[in-house]
C-alpha cells in the first residue's frame, strides 16, 4: 500500500466501504425478487424449505444493511450490482432451459451457489473493512449476515448431496 497518510487511506477505505454496502444492498433487494422464483421452479421440499428460510434471513439482512448505513451517517442507497444481476439472470436462464424435477433442482442449486459465495466474498471483505475502519458495531452486524450466508451456502450443499445429484444422474441414465 502506498504511503499516502492515514488519513488519505482511511477517507478512501471509507468510501469503498460505503460503496460496497451499496452494491451488497442492491444485491440483497434482488434477491428477495429473486429468491421466490426459485421456490416456485424448485421441486424438492427440502430446496423449498432452504429457499423460504434464506429469503427470511434476506430481508433481516436488509434491515441489517440499513443499520449500518445509519451507524455512518449514510443514506441507505441501492447501487446496481452488475455481478449479481449477471448471476441472477444467469440462474433464470438455467431455470428456463432445465425440465422439472431433479435435474432443474440441481441447476437452480449451482446457480445459488454463485450467488451466496459472491455474498461470502462481499461480506468477508465488508466486514474487514469495517474492523480497520474501527466499526466495531457495522463489523458485528455484517458478521452476522456473514454467517448466515455460510450457514445458506452449507444447506444447499446438503440439499444437492443428499438427494438431488443423485436423482439428476439417475435421470440422466435414463
Ligand atoms: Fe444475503
Amino acid at each position: 500500500m502506498q504511503d499516502t497518510g492515514a488519513g488519505m487511506e482511511s477517507s478512501q477505505l471509507e468510501k469503498l466501504f460505503e460503496d460496497e454496502l451499496k452494491d451488497i444492498y442492491w444485491a440483497e433487494k434482488a434477491l428477495t425478487k429473486a429468491i421466490p422464483k426459485m421456490i416456485k421452479k424448485s421441486t424438492s421440499q427440502k430446496l423449498i424449505e432452504a429457499f423460504e428460510h434464506h429469503l427470511s434471513e434476506t430481508n433481516g439482512q436488509i434491515a441489517r444493511l440499513e443499520t449500518v448505513f445509519n451507524l455512518i451517517n449514510k443514506k441507505a442507497v441501492a447501487k446496481k450490482c452488475e455481478a449479481m444481476a449477471g448471476l441472477i439472470k444467469e440462474a433464470e436462464e438455467l431455470m428456463k432451459e432445465a425440465d422439472e424435477g431433479a435435474m432443474r433442482d440441481a441447476a437452480i442449486i449451482s446457480a445459488a451457489q454463485k450467488i451466496e459465495h459472491y455474498e461470502i466474498a462481499s461480506y468477508g471483505t465488508l466486514r474487514t473493512f469495517a474492523e480497520v475502519l474501527n466499526l466495531p458495531t457495522c463489523a458485528q452486524l455484517l458478521e452476522e449476515t456473514l454467517l448466515e450466508e455460510k450457514g445458506a451456502d452449507l444447506t444447499l450443499t446438503e440439499v444437492a448431496e443428499t438427494r438431488i445429484n443423485e436423482k439428476a444422474a439417475h435421470e440422466m441414465a435414463d
